[in-house]
């Protein structure tokens, strides 16, 4: 959602603005801006739309048009903004940054009392311009300010409510930035005579690789050579210099036409990096973030917390684990799970799963198992996000920075990831023998190189794409793991190419949903699981018989019935139920195809945030 960014430093920073909100354009956003201190006045430039017109845009349109007719403000130190609109359509007038001739500000989040404070502010005579919350900070700020920023700042924290990331200036305080944040996150980046706020590390990478993690309602005071920490009563903070280990090239397309492609190439090597650190003599070894045998088994039941793409992972999980571990796994949507008085108990393990550590809802259902005194354990893949650090275990699956919207590298290292603590788990609760869990283990080890060959596949994905671009809906069936992988293709396809899609349990077809098969309704089989083949062949003649194109989705070994298919999809061979690691490719790259064929914006499709940080 939002981005925010700020530099201050001895360089001109209008474009050291413009391009680290580029780097900040997948979190999703429909206007940007910047403020920059010029001479002695703040001048701010921002505009609706993209920061620079994309396919199907008017080319007299967004902030760098606007910078080219208005003329760059000039100056070294500054706050620029992505935003993702909430309160109020987005509009060149909702832009931020927002303020007045005094004060500006950047705003990530949701300010809930703003109706209240705007009220206040209306009685003690002030304006409002735009439809925003954020408007209602800034000027909140503006009556709390009588020469000391820090204090205003310190006001305004004690009194608005909700989840905020702030960047502001003050023009009597000429290049200082003050930063604050609660719930959203936001880090503070040092260089050399140069300083930085950011939302995410991605933004300042090809600057420094050095920055804090600003902690809830603290605030930053930023120049050139200083940066210094304050709590909310506004008593010096000590903090520890972090380094980030993703790099500039991993941020990067390196060549390929988009960051989708580029990420679903980089799995094998995710995957890799993800699984290797935690195998231990050839077993899957947690005890490192205090996940013992022990604890394992004093665990009555395991809920699998997450949104998405997040949650498709939990579900993959919840086949494997109850499988061989013959455990309860309850797996729930973070919205939902958040507000339904889940019957979790102190003996239960809440596993938390999300690529960015910062979603709203993943978080509000962390937060409510702490209280409720279960263990959890959050699978994230961004460091020092508020879920790492709110839960009481975490590791983090290695996939490096996922810059396009649309999730693939995550989803593998998380569906990875939570292989290896299935298999962990149904050896700690003596599901499967020690052996068995060495052979696993090493074959999910080796899997990279099966990955490998199934994303040089690409004319028989480019092919159905071809075939599908122009159906207007379409169903992906499955049983077991299958139809957990169902799922996520299905959510790939609708959310890149604009196809409305769904995934049904192949099973369940005939209890209604069989009656929209018609020969427009094209169907992806993914039928992968020799134990459920027999039942899998039967359904797909069932829609065949009614007319439906069916794209079959098997495996090497697999006998299927010709004539009930019209195109297919053959995937190497791995053990069954290691094979989503595999499947998960054509329904990344079928997806990834139609969605170039149909000329969508596939690295930011319509509407979308990368990262959810509201309800
Ligand atoms: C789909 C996608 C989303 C995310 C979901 C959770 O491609 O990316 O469905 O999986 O928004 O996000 P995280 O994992 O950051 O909590």
């Amino acid at each position: 959602m939002c981005g925010i960014v700020g530099f201050v430093g001895r360089e001109e920073c209008a474009d050291i603005l413009v391009n680290a909100l580029r780097r900040l354009e997948y979190r999703g956003y429909d206007s940007a801006g910047i403020a920059v201190f010029e001479g002695d006045r703040i001048r701010t430039v921002k505009a609706k739309g993209k920061i620079k017109p994309e396919k199907g845009d008017d080319e007299h349109s967004g902030l760098l048009y606007r910078l080219e007719t208005e003329g760059k403000p000039h100056g070294t130190c500054g706050i620029g903004h992505t935003r993702w609109a909430t309160h109020g359509e987005p509009s060149d007038v909702n832009s931020h940054p927002i303020g007045n001739e005094r004060v500006s500000i950047v705003h990530n989040g949701i300010i809930e009392n703003y109706r209240e404070i705007k009220k206040f502010l209306i009685s003690k005579g002030y304006g409002f311009e735009s439809e925003t919350d954020t408007e209602t900070v800034a000027k909140l700020l503006d009556y709390y300010y009588e020469g000391d920023p820090l204090t205003a700042i310190a006001k305004v924290l004690g009194k608005i409510e909700g989840a905020y990331a702030l960047g502001i200036i003050f023009r009597d305080h000429k290049n200082v930035i003050y930063a604050a944040r609660k719930e959203c996150p936001l880090i503070v980046g040092k260089g050399e005579h140069a300083n930085y706020i950011a939302s995410d590390v991605t933004a300042i990478l090809e600057h420094t690789r050095e920055y804090y993690l600003l902690e809830h309602s603290e605030i930053a005071e930023i120049t050139a050579d200083k940066i210094s920490f304050y709590d909310i009563n506004l008593n010096p903070v000590e903090k520890e210099l972090q380094t980030a280990t993703w790099d500039i090239e991993a941020a990067e397309k390196g060549g390929y036409e988009h960051f989708m492609l580029k990420e679903i190439h980089e799995q094998p090597e995710a995957v890799k990096r993800t699984v290797s650190p935690r195998i231990k003599d050839s077993m899957p070894d947690f005890e490192e973030c205090g996940l013992t045998d022990e604890k394992i088994n004093g665990y009555d039941r395991i809920y699998i917390v997450g949104c998405g793409s997040a949650m498709h992972a939990g579900m993959v999980a919840k086949y494997v684990i109850e499988d061989m571990a013959r455990v309860p796994v309850t797996v729930d949507i973070a919205s939902e799970f958040r507000y339904r008085r889940p019957l979790v108990t102190d003996k239960d393990l809440v596993i938390i799963i999300s690529q960015s550590g910062e979603t709203a809802d993943t978080l509000a259902a962390l937060r409510l198992s702490n209280n409720i005194g279960a263990d959890t354990l959050a699978i994230v893949n961004v460091v020092g996000s508020t879920i790492a650090r709110d839960a009481k275990m975490v590791m983090y699956t290695n996939a490096g920075p996922e810059i396009s919207v649309c999730s693939t590298k995550a989803y593998a290292v998380q569906i990875a990831f939570m292989y290896l603590l299935a298999f962990r788990i149904a050896y700690a609760k003596q599901g499967i023998t020690e052996e068995k869990c060495r052979e696993l283990t090493s074959e999910l080890l080796g899997i990279s190189d099966r990955i490998s060959e199934c994303i040089e596949e690409k004319a028989q994905y480019q092919y159905v794409a071809s075939k599908i671009m122009n159906a207007d809906s379409l169903l992906y069936i499955g049983r077991g793991l299958d139809y957990a992988m169902s799922m996520e293709g299905s959510l790939k396809l609708k959310e890149i190419s604009y196809i409305h899609s769904e995934s049904y349990a192949a099973g369940e077809l005939k209890h209604g949903t069989i009656s929209l098969i018609t020969e427009d309704m094209p169907v992806i089989a993914v039928a992968t699981q020799q134990e459920l083949f027999e039942k899998m062949q039967s359904n797909i003649k069932e829609v065949k018989a009614r007319g439906a194109k069916v794209v079959l989705v098997t495996r090497k070994g697999i006998v299927y019935d010709e004539d009930s298919v019209d195109y297919k999809v053959v995937l190497p061979a791995v053990s069954d139920v290691l094979m989503p690691m595999v499947t998960i490719v054509p329904l990344q790259m079928i997806a990834y195809y139609t969605a170039v064929q149909r000329g969508t914006n596939v690295d930011k499709p319509r509407n979308l945030a990368k990262s959810v940080t509201t309800e």
